[in-house]
């Protein structure tokens, strides 16, 4: 039994990471645990959570589990959760719900959560008390050791809580089930240093660890191999990118390089504009298969509000980094992240983020009401602005991110775009959807021969979060 310390996940250790190129293992005997079996895995959160989600289904894969459609075929039920609001976990927490009504006409069934929230001491002393049905937790530093969790937990017939709060080395050995045949996550660095007040990352994925830029390369160049077309590098903060090794090899020299696999088209998230450099801006600019897409999170307009969110920028120097992005860039993209709601922003804060976005005009935002963390700085900081008024900032804002966005998407309409078709369009399975190198999703009638290829695509209809188009012919 290992449970989450807050204190200690707080820490920053000046212990060496290790890179371990065989710490995943499987014994012969658990490789045969999964035969005849189903597993599910139902994954919440970011991109980060996602790509874990890929891990953790090829070691139930490894383990000769055969995946399924619904939880209630499933013998083991998996969730990976997030924490980065209240909501994420009251969407878990409700789910749990359905697993436990299950488990009582379905005893034999294994069910366990993983991924952030398992990270949070909140959360798992709640599972000792309250979710005594679950039979296993384990944390994001210690996806390798699922086999022999999962072993124990069916052993023992007891709980099994496995929660480091410390991270480990980086393992390099960690199968992987890719959800596309077309697109791939890969990982660049793991946890991040930035200790924004008000969020929950650093504590849940622990200090910042980049891997090995020859092993990033390798995994790219393999991808192409194997007729990937796009690769997202994947981060809390990717500018930060090599600044924890010794070298002198940064995220400009990273992309750079990947960009010279040759694979179609590369994109990276998530960008902190505090350490978004010159030379990276260069690098974008200069490669044609580096998409001309950024993600840019502002977080707040307001600079005084910026500072008690320790974001270290302020409003001008955000607007200056953004502006110089979109000059040297001229047809790149652009979105953030927007809290509002953050304790002590008054109306005249919330202003100046208004402003912001008219100025900047994001091709789309995602937004948010300011949801305390436990063992978070903001979460013990002097809120007294009433939900009813965030509410109606959140309101606003979103009005005006909509309005940006289908101005933005005005301006495609009938012109010729390159797009990467990667699936059946959810609206109507008769088209084809897929993104645009500025990360709009399109809906395309194209043959189904198009499928993982980039096509050049007219744009016929334009709405807020979407377009149609028709297929010119294959790029
Ligand atoms: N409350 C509201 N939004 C948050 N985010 C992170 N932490 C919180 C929080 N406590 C948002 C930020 C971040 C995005 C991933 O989630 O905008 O960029
Ligand atoms: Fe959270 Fe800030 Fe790190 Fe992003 S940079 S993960 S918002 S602490």
């Amino acid at each position: 039994m290992q449970i989450p310390n807050l204190t200690e996940a707080k820490k920053r250790s000046n212990q060496e990471i290790f890179i371990k190129t065989d710490e995943y293992i499987v014994k012969e005997d658990l490789k045969k645990l999964g035969i005849g079996k189903h597993y599910f895995v139902k994954t919440y959160g970011c991109q980060m959570n996602e790509h874990d989600g890929e891990n953790i289904k090829a070691i139930l894969e490894d383990m000769s589990f055969t995946e399924c459609e619904t939880m209630e075929e499933a013998d083991v039920i998996l969730l990976n959760t997030c924490a980065i609001r209240e909501n994420a976990h009251n969407k878990v927490f409700g789910y749990l719900g359905r697993v436990k009504h299950l488990k009582e006409s379905k005893p034999n069934v294994i069910a366990g959560i993983c991924g952030c929230m398992a990270q949070e001491e909140v959360v798992v002393e709640e599972i000792m008390k309250k979710h005594k049905y679950l039979d296993f937790v384990f944390g994001t530093h210690n996806i390798h050791e699922l086999p022999m969790i999962l072993n124990h937990t069916i052993e023992t017939k007891s709980q099994q809580i496995q929660v480091y709060s410390k991270e480990g080395d980086i393992i390099e050995n960690i199968p992987v089930k890719r959800t596309s045949q077309y697109k791939a996550w890969v990982n660049i660095m793991y946890g991040c240093d930035k200790f924004c007040t008000y969020c929950i990352v650093p504590y849940t994925r622990g200090k910042q660890r980049s891997r090995r830029h020859e092993d990033i390369i390798a995994e790219v160049n393999e991808l192409k191999k194997e007729g990937y077309q796009e690769v997202t590098l994947l981060g809390q903060n990717v500018n930060a990118y090599g600044k924890d090794l010794s070298e002198d090899y940064r995220m400009e020299h990273l992309l750079t390089d990947v960009a010279n696999t040759g694979i179609a088209r590369v994109r990276f998230v998530t960008s902190h504009p505090w350490d978004f450099t010159d030379e990276m801006i260069d690098v974008i600019a200069a490669y044609d298969n580096i998409m001309p897409y950024i993600h840019l999170p502002l977080q707040s307009g307001s600079s005084r509000i910026l500072k008690l969110m320790g974001r270290r920028y302020t409003k001008e120097s955000y607007l200056e980094l953004a502006h110089k992005i979109k000059e040297r860039i001229p047809n790149c993209a652009f979105t953030t992240d927007i809290i509002v709601g953050f304790p002590g922003e008054t109306e005249a804060d919330f202003e100046e983020t208004l402003e912001v976005v008219n100025e900047l005009k994001y091709d789309s935002a995602f937004t948010f009401i300011f949801s305390p963390r436990v063992g978070t700085p903001a979460a013990k900081m002097e809120d007294d602005t009433p939900l009813s008024i965030k509410e109606e900032r959140l309101q606003i804002l979103n009005n005006l991110v909509n309005q940006h966005a289908l101005e933005a998407n005005q301006k495609y309409l009938n012109k010729v775009v390159p797009v990467l078709l990667e699936g059946i369009s959810e609206k109507n399975d008769q088209l084809l959807m897929g993104y645009t190198d500025t990360m709009k999703l399109v809906n395309v009638k194209a043959d189904a021969k198009w499928l993982g290829k980039i096509v050049n695509v007219k744009i016929t209809d334009v709405k807020t979060w979407s377009m149609d188009g028709e297929v010119v012919e294959e790029i």
